[in-house]
């Protein structure tokens, strides 16, 4: 079996051959948020089936597609579909994309998902910019043999989401009048939503939001040296918080609703990021 840098490396080879060169930024798009692939200027396509080594997407809401093309006049790479652990990936699988970018030698990172809302002063619609995020699980994408060329084995997270880029974000979000909260992202493994209890456990302990992404990919960004953002858009309260029960067509449908404001934000963050 060829090592996980071999892998990524015939990855980032056949990414290179038909998406292109060079890219300003990678945008991970959460669920329900796919729209914006609609927004990107001279589009070309690849199907994650076509990309050596690639996991493949499983959920109905990631379209599982590679899109190059330029948006706020930059060159993005798009992921139209993440991967996720409570599909059966290892962390690691799921941050593949992740380090098949660093060798690609692109500086940004712009993670985006769908969060249920812990604090109770949210309501679904809103958008959040992750300032930091709580793991509990012992499984990390860095844990295993150690590969000089995605960093060093112990890095630092003290600014896993970058403060620079998180100005540039509501700097945006103000020129806009798009109202932009900032919190602390917890995950949870699902696939099943939480209970009440684990909410009320998880806004103890400092978070504002939950959801079942990102981490993974963020972590792995900072060993390798690439500058994150995080927004997540709040697509329900998250369990106990209201009388009713969370359901994937509300997250979906929340997601699809304010998708104009998101693709704005994004948008000028995107045009304001440094070259
Ligand atoms: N919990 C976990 N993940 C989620 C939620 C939630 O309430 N909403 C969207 N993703």
């Amino acid at each position: 079996m060829d090592s996980v840098l071999e892998q990524a490396s015939q990855a980032a080879r056949v990414i290179r051959n038909t998406l292109g060169e060079h890219f300003d930024i990678t945008v991970v798009l959460g669920s329900g948020l796919g729209g914006l692939a609609d927004k990107l200027f001279d589009k070309q396509e690849l199907d994650y089936s076509k990309i050596p080594h690639f996991p493949t997407s499983t959920v109905s809401s990631h379209a599982g597609k590679l899109m190059s093309g330029v948006l706020g006049g930059k060159r993005v790479l798009l992921m139209a579909g993440r991967f996720h652990f409570y599909e059966g990936y290892t962390f690691a699988q799921t941050a593949f994309p992740v380090r098949v970018m660093s060798l690609l030698n692109i500086p940004y990172l712009l993670v985006t998902n769908a969060a249920g809302g812990i604090d109770t002063s949210f309501v679904p619609g809103d958008l959040m910019c992750i300032a930091d995020h709580i793991k509990f699980f012992s499984d990390s994408p860095a844990r295993g043999e150690h590969i000089p060329e995605f960093g060093p084995r112990f890095f630092d997270l003290s600014e896993a989401y970058s403060k620079e880029l998180r100005q540039i974000a509501f700097q945006c979000a103000e020129e806009l009048s798009i109202p932009l909260k900032q919190g602390v992202y917890a995950f949870m493994p699902g696939p099943q939503f939480e209970t009440p209890a684990e909410i009320r456990m998880l806004r103890t302990l400092g978070a504002h939001a939950v959801g079942m992404s990102t981490v993974a990919e963020v972590i792995a960004a900072n060993q390798c040296g690439i500058k994150v953002l995080g927004i997540s858009c709040i697509s329900n309260m998250a369990a106990g918080v209201l009388d009713q029960p969370i359901t994937d067509e509300e997250v979906v449908e929340v997601a699809g609703r304010i998708s104009h404001r998101f693709q704005a934000l994004v948008t000028s963050i995107i045009a304001h990021i440094p070259e």
